[in-house]
């Protein structure tokens, strides 16, 4: 028998092109979505925007914000039919190491405390929380912040 040859997995930075897709899967996986001006300005701020494209399907995107050594996730997002198949744990492997590529020791994140699937990734793959930004979110909701040195 064949082995049905597995999709190649491609972790390329996110274009201009992709923002519309982007968007779609945002506004699905998202309670609180980023819009598509959000991914637009951010490309244009120039932050490290990146795509995951399985078999040429997009399947997953995250967003840092550099500054001198430290680096913020501002979003990490895999599509929802493709979640708990190990895809968000190797997109953020894939941007801590260009978080150190670009010289950060240390990677920040805010998170909602009742996304359970954010802080279970984060805790995972070496997360730990350093403290709280109060009314954070459209000052309603409260943010964990959390980090982890690279
Ligand atoms: C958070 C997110 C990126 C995780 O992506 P994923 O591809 O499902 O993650 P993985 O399959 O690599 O999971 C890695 C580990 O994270 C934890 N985890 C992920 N999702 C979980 C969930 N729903 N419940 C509990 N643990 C979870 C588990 O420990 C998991 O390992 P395991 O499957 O071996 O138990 C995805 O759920 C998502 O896009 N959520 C919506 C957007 C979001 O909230 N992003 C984070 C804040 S910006």
């Amino acid at each position: 028998m064949t082995a049905i040859p597995k999709p190649r997995l491609e972790f390329l930075p996110m274009r201009e092109a992709d923002v519309d897709a982007v968007t779609a899967i945002e506004q699905r996986a998202h309670p609180f979505p980023w819009t598509r001006g959000n991914f637009v300005d951010s490309l244009k701020a120039g932050h490290s925007a990146w795509v995951f494209r399985e078999g040429g399907a997009l399947v997953g995107y995250g967003v840092l914000m550099m500054t001198v050594d430290e680096a913020e996730l501002l979003d990490i997002t895999v599509v929802p039919e493709y979640q708990r198949r190990g895809l968000g744990g190797a997109l953020l492997e894939c941007l801590v190491d260009v978080a150190r590529g670009h010289g950060a020791t240390r990677m920040l994140l805010e998170v909602r405390p009742g996304n359970a699937s954010g802080l279970a990734l984060y805790r995972r793959f070496g997360f730990a929380e350093i403290g709280r930004r109060r009314a954070y979110y459209h000052g309603k909701d409260d943010a964990i912040v959390m980090a982890r040195e690279l």
